[in-house]
This record gives C-alpha cells, sequence and structure tokens, in this order.
C-alpha cells in the first residue's frame, strides 16, 4: 500500500491517517493456506457472512462500463471490504476535509473502508486485478452515488 493526497502526491498518507479516518488497514499473505485463517478471524470478528471474487483486466466483458460506475464518486451504508490477491488498483478516499487520499494497493492489502465514506475505484495502467470481496449481508453491492460533485 501507498498513500498520498491527490491534490499534494509529495504529501504521503500513513496507515496512521487511514485509521484515523476510519480506514482500516493491513498486509495479509496471498497464500491461501496462510490467509485463511486471519482472515476466517476478520470474518468473525466483524460479521462478514458473504464473500466473493472480482476479477478485473482488459479482458473482463463490459469492462469500460464497470470501471466508469466504480470511478463514481460513491458510498456504501455498509463497510467495503477488499483483499487484493494479484494485480493492483487505486482506491480514492475523501478525508474528514473532503480531501482525496490516493490509496495504490497491491496484492496482500487487505482495505476496509467505513460507511459512508466517499471513494472511488480505478485499475493501474496494468489494468489487471483480483481482489476478494466480503460482504456484511447477503444482499450484495449497493452504492450510493455523490450529486454535484
Ligand atoms: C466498490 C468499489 C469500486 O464499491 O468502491 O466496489
Ligand atoms: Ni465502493
Amino acid at each position: 500500500m501507498q498513500a498520498y493526497f491527490l491534490d499534494q502526491p509529495q504529501q504521503a498518507v500513513g496507515a496512521e491517517k487511514l485509521y484515523a479516518e476510519g480506514i482500516y488497514y493491513a498486509q495479509m499473505p496471498v497464500d491461501e493456506e496462510q490467509y485463511r485463517a486471519p482472515l476466517d478471524a476478520i470474518c468473525r470478528e466483524r460479521g462478514y457472512v458473504a464473500q466473493d471474487q472480482v476479477h478485473l483486466s482488459v479482458s473482463t466483458p463490459n469492462l469500460e462500463p464497470l470501471l466508469e460506475k466504480f470511478f463514481q464518486e460513491h458510498l456504501h451504508t455498509d463497510e467495503e471490504i477488499r483483499f487484493v490477491l494479484k494485480g493492483e488498483g487505486i482506491f480514492d478516499l475523501r478525508d474528514c476535509d473532503d480531501r482525496w487520499m490516493r490509496v495504490h494497493v497491491v496484492p496482500g492489502d487487505l482495505l476496509i473502508v467505513p460507511p459512508n465514506k466517499y471513494h472511488r475505484f480505478a485499475l493501474t495502467d496494468a489494468m489487471n486485478i483480483t481482489c476478494k470481496r466480503l460482504f456484511q449481508n447477503q444482499d450484495g453491492w449497493a452504492a450510493l452515488n455523490r450529486k454535484g460533485v
């Protein structure tokens, strides 16, 4: 994970700033044998009841509209949990002063965006990511787009 302010890229954002913003970050092993137990523990502690795995790349059908949707600034009323297994991605997260923090995630990064925090997602130039998504309810993914920005 590497993070910085989008309006001032030389200004790094550390894990402490992310924690202060209510964002949880942890580094996990990418080997399933090794991550299963710690991931199960997190799921039990935080009440995650469902999961799936998402892969995005140039060969993903309808990639363009998907990426357009993910890059719309939005929030969820549940936590957004992403565990990167392969590839890389960009999460832009608003801090409490409405500044964008750009978080570049790589394999082993587990990122938990708290409820009601505006964010958006993009692929990097590598155009490839595989991540696990964990959910707090069975209803799946719902996003509320931010208006007027
Ligand atoms: C999501 C990411 C793209 O909501 O923010 O899945
Ligand atoms: Ni989201």
